[in-house]
């Protein structure tokens, strides 16, 4: 489902990517056996084979919280974007869902809540609130103030069919709050991380509402387990993609910039970011990780990449079969200049597009790696998630780091924490 394409990238590279076999075929034992850094945090290894048992019942509480107008998500980081990657990449331009999914719990802004509350005040209300360690300050003051509302609105019963708790099996004040309150709870494994846990209920359930199939997911997940299985370099297409930004990396460049040519992949971005950055930004190593959406970026961005310093290379997300497409007609008078395209699907100036800037960007000395993506479905959308998620196991490895700590974003709930006064701090 996913195909590489190194043409773009290889002329600038010292060295050949099977020089590093020895070294993949070492981490993909550590990953698998669970000998590496993090080792306790690799369960997600084995979600696509082990989360199906869960799949029907995940399936009804979704059948059930689609009655209500709005289900409101309630969490950030990786309890939050890879629901978001998911919705954007599968949605219909333009077109309303029921229930509606709105995300809260992401920000602290008074504006955004103050406007969510007074959105949802007349609407039929349901709520998966999400967060593995059950104490992340920004979901827990959304949900409770999210629930002031509910509260006054609902009855205890009635809230225990609405409301949906998807944290730890044991610890934290979420788990301890929802099994006091009846609420219906889905499991984050302990040895699943956030940034990993979109194959798990955290992203399941969320996309499940929103009416997508889940098994499908799964099943594409599966098939890019099965393709991550064998650790050959010349047929495991996540670990050429790991080993190549590891080249870039060791060889100078500093940034890699995701792009893609389809406005649906901008969460996909969003989520990619945090999987790499959090995972890799760490002992003072790690690219520094971005994104882009062409063509509107190279009207911004463009003019950076072609010609400003030369520390990023990109790895361009090609997506072979567009869900629509539409023939550009020729008119009789041709006011516009555009009757040479007439009889030319958009499609094709879009991938002309992409062709004309990997050609302007290697002329401007900035290496591409292209991923070939085969379509847009759920299968393909769960491939993409496990085919990343083993990349960035393995590229973060390569720079010896732990990819499942995140130490750094201690730091910024310490001093928040010492000014707000909260005790202890
Ligand atoms: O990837 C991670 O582990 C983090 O981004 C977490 O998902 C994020 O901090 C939210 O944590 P929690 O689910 O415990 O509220």
């Amino acid at each position: 489902m996913i195909h590489i394409n190194t043409k773009y990238v290889t002329p600038f590279l010292k060295g050949d990517m099977n020089d590093y076999q020895s070294r993949v075929n070492e981490i993909h034992h550590m990953i698998h056996e669970k000998t590496g850094k993090g080792s306790d945090f690799l369960g997600w290894v084995e979600l696509p084979n082990t989360i199906s048992e869960q799949l029907p019942r995940i399936q009804s509480v979704a059948d059930r919280l689609k009655q209500y107008d709005v289900l409101v998500v309630i969490g950030i980081g990786g309890s939050y974007l890879g629901t978001k990657a998911g919705l954007k990449f599968l949605e219909t331009p333009f077109k309303h869902i029921k229930p509606e999914i709105i995300f809260a719990g992401h920000n602290m802004s008074s504006n955004y809540m103050v406007e969510l509350l007074e959105y949802i005040k007349d609407k039929s209300v349901a709520v998966n609130v999400i967060s593995k360690s059950g104490t992340t300050t920004e979901p827990a003051i959304a949900f409770r103030l999210i629930m002031d509302q509910l509260k006054a609105r609902y009855s205890k019963v009635e809230l225990q069919s609405r409301i949906v708790a998807t944290t730890d099996q044991a610890r934290g004040a979420l788990f301890q709050l929802s099994k006091a309150e009846g609420y219906d709870q889905f499991v984050i494994p302990d040895d699943v991380g956030g940034r990993y846990s979109v194959l798990s209920p955290v992203g399941l359930l969320p996309l499940a509402v929103a009416g997508y199939d889940i098994q499908e997911m799964i099943s594409g997940a599966k098939k890019a387990y099965e393709d991550a299985s064998n650790p050959d370099l010349t047929k495991n297409v996540s670990y050429q993609y790991a080993v190549l930004r590891y080249m870039l990396y060791t060889q100078g460049k500093k940034i890699e910039m995701l792009a893609s040519y389809e406005p649906n992949m901008q969460y996909v971005n969003e989520w990619w970011k945090q999987l790499f950055g959090e995972s890799e930004g760490k002992e003072n190593k790690g690219l520094f990780i971005s994104s882009a959406l062409f063509s509107t970026d190279l009207h911004s961005l463009g003019q950076y990449i072609q010609e400003g310093e030369r520390h990023l290379f990109e790895t361009v997300i090609h997506i072979d079969q567009p869900k629509k497409d539409i023939v550009i007609q020729a008119q009789d008078q041709d006011l516009d200049g555009l009757n040479y395209l007439a009889g030319e699907t958009l499609s094709y100036v879009n991938t002309k597009a992409e062709e004309g800037t990997l050609l302007a960007h290697q002329e401007g000395n900035v290496p591409n790696i292209v991923l070939h993506l085969e379509n847009v479905s759920e299968a393909s959308f769960g491939y993409m998630m496990y085919f990343f998620e083993i990349a960035c196991a393995m590229s973060a490895y390569l720079i010896e780091i732990n990819p499942f700590d995140q130490p750094g974003v201690e730091s910024y709930k310490k001093h928040m924490f010492q000014l707000l006064g909260k005790p202890g701090y």
